[in-house]
């Protein structure tokens, strides 16, 4: 048995990893039972098992002390604090001093688009995809402040070739195009109930994109970070790919976090009812943080404060700003995982294809805000929905096209 082979066959066995193996002895063509090892090789066995171990705990907060945040309303800043938000902003902005990070790791699989979320048509008469109204966007902060934003687009492994072509197809919609970068975010294997790595149709390890809380380590092993230093970036905005009315070149919340002198900042709406399916802003042991939807209980998500409010609504819509220094600092820590249970197709150990009805995998990913508690304070601003949320998510109903067209005509007046 050659070196390679032998290793590999002892980790899986420390490891309770050995129907790794079997899979390889099915396999036939002599490439794809090196590249099979060698993905085996990519893993990091320690971690698939801690991250194991961890899908049996109940979520981090269940044992923290959770409490509200303070926020800022924009909507009710007198004129004059207004102004001087929007003059410390405007100058940082025009001193060049801003770059604009946008997640597209993510496939429109719940939308029921193949393909990169962001090339999803959304359905207005001019027929732009999701890229092409966030071009838009900066073309028009580029126009306004005179000067050209670094845009960084993260993709992922599954979507990096298809989404770098329909920019280069498209001729980067008329944006410079030695101001968009892309980089990839990371991955990890996703493994059954039993704690075991699947393999997938494909023959391959069966590995899912690690969450947008890889977005910072993955901005540091890229060089984002490097490049954003040279060219004297100052704070950077993060946000989804899936919001069309996102408002990634605001002087108010940079100016709110000059004033402040905070490392970041978040925009928070008013959140529509306990049932939405947003995070929302809190302190968690004295700290600033977000709980995501699929972690709050049904009892704190009902609370109310004195004034009939919900006691957590500032909801997080992903509109997030860093420091860079933030951003150096958080992107060389290890953020924890958040547990899913997904649907995976895999081939069992008898080397048949298993398509399953209900969810039968674990899938790991680090969530971006809680790169928020190892920051001192965050400043958080409220803003309208109408203004600055049109999420394109679902195929149909809620936070679908035909909601987020609607708020996009009626804030734009375009059809
Ligand atoms: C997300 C937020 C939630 C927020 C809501 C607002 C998380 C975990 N939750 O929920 O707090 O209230 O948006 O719309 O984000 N992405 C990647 N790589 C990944 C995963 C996601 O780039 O590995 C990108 C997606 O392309 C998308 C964004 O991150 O642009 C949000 O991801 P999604 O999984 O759709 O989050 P939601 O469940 O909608």
């Amino acid at each position: 048995m050659d070196e390679k082979l032998k290793q590999i066959k002892q980790t899986l066995e420390k490891y309770g990893q050995e129907q790794l193996l079997d899979e390889y002895n099915r396999l036939t063509d002599v490439k794809q039972k090196q590249d099979f090892l060698d993905s085996i090789l990519t893993i990091d066995f320690n971690q698939v098992n801690n991250l194991y171990e961890k899908s049996k705990e109940e979520p981090a907060f269940a044992n923290s002390k959770i409490e509200p945040i303070d926020y800022v309303d924009k909507a009710k800043l007198s004129k004059e604090q207004y102004d001087e938000l929007n003059e410390i902003g405007t100058k940082e902005i025009k001193e060049g001093k801003l770059a604009v990070v946008t997640m597209a790791g993510g496939q429109g699989t719940r939308l029921g688009h193949t393909g990169p979320k962001g090339t999803f048509d959304l359905g207005l008469d001019s027929h732009k995809s999701i890229f092409e109204i966030l071009t838009d966007i900066l073309i028009k902060a580029k126009n306004d402040y005179g000067v050209d934003i670094p845009w960084y687009i993260m993709t992922s492994e599954e979507n990096n070739k298809q989404t770098e072509k329909f920019f280069s197809d498209n001729n980067y919609f008329g944006y410079p195009k030695q101001c968009i970068t892309f980089f990839k975010q990371g991955k990890l294997p996703m493994i059954s109930t039993d704690g075991k790595v699947l393999v997938d149709e494909h023959h391959k390890i069966k590995e899912a994109a690690d969450g947008h809380g890889g977005v910072f380590s993955s901005m540091l092993k890229d060089g984002v970070v490097y490049d954003m230093k040279a060219r004297g970036i100052e704070w950077i905005f993060i946000g989804g790919v899936d919001n069309v009315l996102v408002k990634p070149v605001d002087p108010i919340l940079i100016g709110l976090s000059v004033k402040k002198k905070v490392e970041a900042a978040g925009k928070s709406i008013v959140k529509a009812n306990p049932q939405e399916k947003v995070g929302v802003f809190c302190r968690k042991n004295g700290k600033p943080s977000v709980i995501e939807y699929s972690e709050i209980t049904p009892e704190m998500a009902e609370e109310k404060d004195e004034s009939g409010e919900l006691k957590y609504g500032e909801s997080h819509i992903l509109c997030n700003l860093f420091s860079i220094k933030a951003i150096e600092k958080v992107s060389k820590m290890d953020l924890s995982y958040h547990t899913a249970f997904k649907k995976a197709k895999y081939i069992d150990k008898n080397g048949q294809l298993v398509n399953p009805e209900k969810p039968n995998a674990y899938k790991f990913e680090a969530f971006l805000f809680d790169a928020f508690e190892s920051l001192d304070n965050i400043a958080i601003l409220r803003v309208k929905r109408e203004e600055e949320f049109a999420p394109v998510k679902n195929a149909e109903g809620v936070d679908s096209p035909e909601t987020a067209r609607k708020l996009y005509r009626d804030f734009h007046g375009e059809r």
